[in-house]
Formats: C-alpha cells, sequence, structure tokens
C-alpha cells in the first residue's frame, strides 16, 4: 500500500499530506466512503460539526481500529468549531460536541470553520436566521477571542493541533500577533482556478500550512464544471502520464506544496484520487495550470452577507 508522505507542521506533529473530504456525504453514504478510503491508504479524514455527518465519519474510524487495520494514532482526525460555537465560553463546549458525535477522546487538528460567528439558537440551528432575513444572523466575536479558547482545548488534551479555515491574510495575521499557540494550518479553497498564490506565500513565510479544500473545485458532471476539468491544456496533461484531469488537479496541489483533501462517496474515484504519488508535474505543466487561474472561488459562504466586517473574501487574499 502507499504511505502517503507526510507534512511536519510548525508543532512538529506530522500531518499526511494527502486528506479525505466529507462535505456533503450523506450520513448513509459516508461511513462506507470513509472504510474505502482507510482501506486503500488515506490516513486524514476531514469532518466538521456543519456536515452533521460526524457520528457516521466517527463509526467508520472506529470500526476500522477494531478490526485492525489501523491504530487510533494511524488516523489524522481534523474536524471544526461551527460559527454557533464562537462565544469563547461556547468553545469547549462545541469541540466535546464534536467529541462526542465522533466517539473519540481527541481531535488531531481541530479548526475555526469560518472567521464570522452565527448567532445560537441550539445546537441543530447551523444557519439561524431572524425571520424574513436575507442573510444569517451573525455575531462580532473577534477571531483572537475564539483563538484564546481554542489554545485552552490544547492545554486540556482535548485536540492535538489547531488551525484555522477560510482567514484572509489579515486574519491570520492578527491571529499570529496574539497567540500563544501558533495556528498549523489554515485550510481554504485551493485549486487550479483559485490557485492562491499570495495567500500561500503569506502562510509559507510563516510557518502555516495550506490545507487545499474543493481541490476539484466541486466537480460538477451535470453542469461541466469546472471549466478546468473540461479543459483542453488540462486533458493534455492528463494524456501525458495517462491519468485523469482529476488526478492532475490533485498532483497541482501537491506540487503547490499544499495539502488536498478530495471528496468523494464513489470508490473508483476514491482510489483514483489516492493514485497521484506515481507522477510529478514539470515547472512547464503547473505554468500552463497556474496560467488558468481566473480567481473563480466555489465556495463563498453565501449565506453571509458580505459587508460583515469579518467576512474574508472581500480582502485581495
Ligand atoms: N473549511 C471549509 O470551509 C471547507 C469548505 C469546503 C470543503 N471543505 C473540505 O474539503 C473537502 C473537499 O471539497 P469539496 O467536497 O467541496 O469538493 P471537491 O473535493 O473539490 O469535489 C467533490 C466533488 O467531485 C466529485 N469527484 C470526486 N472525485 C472525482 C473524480 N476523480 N473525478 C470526477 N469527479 C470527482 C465528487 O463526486 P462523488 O462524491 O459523487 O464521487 C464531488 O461531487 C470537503 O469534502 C470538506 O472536507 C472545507
Amino acid at each position: 500500500m502507499v504511505k502517503v508522505p507526510s507534512v511536519k507542521l510548525n508543532n512538529g506533529v506530522e500531518m499526511p499530506g494527502l486528506g479525505f473530504g466529507t462535505f456533503l456525504s450523506k450520513p448513509n453514504e459516508v461511513a462506507e466512503a470513509v472504510k474505502h478510503a482507510i482501506d486503500i491508504g488515506y490516513r486524514y479524514i476531514d469532518t466538521a460539526f456543519f456536515y452533521a455527518n460526524e457520528h457516521e465519519v466517527g463509526l467508520a474510524i472506529k470500526e476500522k481500529i477494531a478490526s485492525g487495520v489501523v491504530k487510533r494514532e494511524d488516523i489524522f482526525v481534523t474536524t471544526k468549531l461551527w460559527c454557533i460555537h464562537y462565544d469563547p465560553s461556547r468553545v469547549e463546549y462545541g469541540c466535546r460536541k464534536s467529541l462526542e458525535n465522533l466517539g473519540l477522546d481527541y481531535i488531531d487538528l481541530y479548526l475555526i470553520h469560518f472567521p464570522v460567528g452565527f448567532a445560537y439558537v441550539d445546537d441543530s440551528t447551523f444557519i439561524p436566521k431572524e425571520e424574513g432575513a436575507q442573510f444569517v444572523t451573525t455575531n462580532d466575536y473577534d477571531c483572537v477571542d475564539i483563538w484564546k479558547a481554542m489554545e485552552q482545548l490544547v492545554k486540556k488534551g482535548l485536540v492535538r493541533s489547531i488551525g484555522i479555515s477560510n482567514f484572509n491574510a489579515e486574519q491570520v495575521e492578527r491571529v499570529l500577533k496574539n497567540c500563544e499557540i501558533k495556528p498549523v494550518v489554515n485550510q481554504v479553497e485551493c485549486h487550479v482556478e483559485l490557485n492562491q498564490k499570495k495567500l500561500r506565500e503569506f502562510c509559507k513565510e510563516r510557518d502555516i500550512v495550506i490545507i487545499a479544500y474543493c481541490p476539484l473545485g466541486r466537480h460538477n458532471a451535470e453542469a461541466k464544471k469546472p471549466a478546468f476539468l473540461y479543459d483542453e491544456r488540462t486533458k493534455a496533461i492528463a494524456k501525458k502520464y495517462n491519468k485523469t484531469p482529476a488526478q492532475v488537479a490533485i498532483r497541482f496541489c501537491l506540487d503547490l506544496g499544499t495539502i488536498p483533501i478530495p471528496k468523494s462517496v464513489t470508490n473508483s474515484r476514491i482510489e483514483e484520487n489516492f493514485q497521484v504519488f506515481d507522477f510529478q508535474l514539470t515547472p512547464e505543466d503547473m505554468k500552463v495550470l497556474e496560467d488558468l487561474n481566473a480567481g473563480i472561488r466555489v465556495c463563498y459562504f453565501s449565506m453571509i452577507d458580505k459587508s460583515h466586517k469579518y467576512y474574508p473574501f472581500k480582502a485581495e487574499f
């Protein structure tokens, strides 16, 4: 079995350099997908409280531990604090909810999911809206205050590493300037059409690893999107290596120095997306793919009013 090369985080922890995404993987299909992923060699599983599938993800992991396929320490579980749990006094509660859902004693990597907080109604109201409102009801929790509560989770042994997600450079810097424990990663959308050059460079200089979400641009076969998977230039590179455009897209993220986390609930694609360690893109291939950058974002959290002071994507990077 191919062993995924690991990436060393700024706290010394080694993290697998390829992960398995589970957003929009339905509870009835995600467990089978995660079990298959573990069987073929994925060791980093990415979930979130918001995905409402932590329970099934946890069951699948525990089944693979119980049957001796892996040990707990072989699996790197990442989950995320959702925006309704950003009141600093509620952060530990949010973390404990995820631990309970997963049925695990600790989380390997725990992320602040997005820099904008939502009002808390109850644990099942993920996107609270006031009657007739167009956008989600937000709260102005400062990321520094949320971060300080995240640091306590490390001290209590509930989580091994902490990080952020969807933070722009200014927000990353604010956390760095006010932290005791540095974020190890920033998980952001990153793929051929949104290659995040500036944010990647900014984070690299600060020893923060980029986890590339939507590495396949959230492929939609019906809509034939994203365009880069159908582009003749991507297809030509794929043909050269006897690979698929999806494998080239994942390899592109690896060769950028990010950790891609493709999602699939289809066994053949779960396997395909893992077969990316037997080729490498040349600088010329990378240049062709970098030229396809169009700044097109798939995941812009449309439920949030873009004028919110902490909405991250107003900034250039
Ligand atoms: N932190 C955040 O805010 C955030 C936001 C978004 C995503 N994420 C994480 O990143 C992960 C990946 O992002 P994503 O799920 O949005 O998008 P993605 O991985 O870019 O794309 C997933 C889509 O591509 C299809 N697909 C998978 N492998 C394929 C292949 N080899 N060929 C063709 N199509 C293929 C999947 O279909 P099937 O499943 O039907 O096979 C699914 O429709 C998420 O699952 C989640 O864990 C994090």
